[in-house]
């Protein structure tokens, strides 16, 4: 079976100087949460296909960041554009938005009262009308490409915290989105169960999917990652190459937090 990431708005049916338009678009974000101003100015162009890996101290707005990507947060300055569209109040953007944007945290949140393969066609039925035959043809597909098919039909309970995630970055790519969205998808998982979910995610990132990824997995970003982001109190601090970053990082505040989780 064929599984097509495209749809009618896609790069591929623009013109050429469209297709050439990142295809995620930060110009100055700036969020507060009341008093307090998590993101500062964030300028971030994204190109199709790149695979960028997030890294930071605790309360930097990682998460928060990748959150305004699919309006799971809402920004107070500034713009966002995700694939041509702008992210505001308008609820039919932000719709077409998380049709086009999966996302994968830290925790599953898969439904613990379903399957797996009814928690892979649960949002293709009702989100894409998509038949149920067709649904489940899609999640089989899927189940197989993160190498666990054979637990279909149990609870996600019954799963490793390892197969677990790898169910739900299953589940999202069943929505055939243009960008993943992935939140720490490891830090919660034994170690002997991190290499599986890695592994996955570098698949993805091979067959082209563009990837925003908060991770401190190192390892993965100097192997998978275009582009490594470093932010600090709100900010982008420094971005580079992997090579760059991990060999010749400039800034004192990147130097700091590489030689902590480097000799940790
Ligand atoms: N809903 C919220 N209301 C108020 N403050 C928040 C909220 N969510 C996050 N914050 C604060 O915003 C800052 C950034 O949080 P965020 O979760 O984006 O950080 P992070 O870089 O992802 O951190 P971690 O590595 O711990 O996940 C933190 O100081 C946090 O306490
Ligand atoms: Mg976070």
């Amino acid at each position: 079976m064929t599984i097509s990431h495209s749809n009618p708005q896609s790069a591929d049916s623009r013109t050429g100087s469209q297709a050439e338009q990142p295809i995620i678009l930060l110009d100055k974000v700036n969020k507060w949460y009341g008093d307090f101003h998590v993101l500062k100015n964030v300028d971030l162009a994204v190109r199709k296909g790149e695979r960028i890996v997030i890294c930071g101290p605790s309360g930097s707005g990682k998460s928060t960041l990748i959150r305004c990507v699919n309006r799971l947060e809402e920004h107070q300055g500034g713009t966002i554009l995700v694939d041509g569209v702008e992210l505001n109040d308008n609820t039919k953007n932000i719709g077409h938005i998380r049709r086009e944007v999966g996302m994968c945290f830290q925790h599953f949140n898969l439904f613990p009262h379903m399957t797996i393969l009814e928690n892979l066609i649960f949002a293709p039925i009702w989100v894409r009308k998509m038949p149920r035959a067709e649904a489940v043809e899609t999640a089989m597909h899927y189940l197989n490409r993160v190498n666990i098919a054979e637990q279909a039909h149990k609870y996600p309970g019954q799963l490793s915290g390892g197969q677990q995630q790898r169910v739900a970055i299953a589940r999202s790519l069943c929505m055939a989105p243009k960008i993943m969205l992935f939140d720490e998808p490891t830090s919660a998982l034994d170690p002997e169960m991190i290499k599986e979910v890695l592994d996955v995610m570098a698949e993805l990132a091979e067959e082209g999917m563009t990837m925003l990824c908060v991770t401190h997995e190192m390892g993965f970003a100097k192997s998978v990652a275009d582009r490594v982001i470093f932010m600090d109190g709100g900010e982008i601090v420094e971005q580079n190459t992997p090579t760059e970053f991990f060999d010749n990082p400039q800034v004192d505040r990147t130097q700091a937090f590489l030689s902590q989780i480097l000799h940790n």
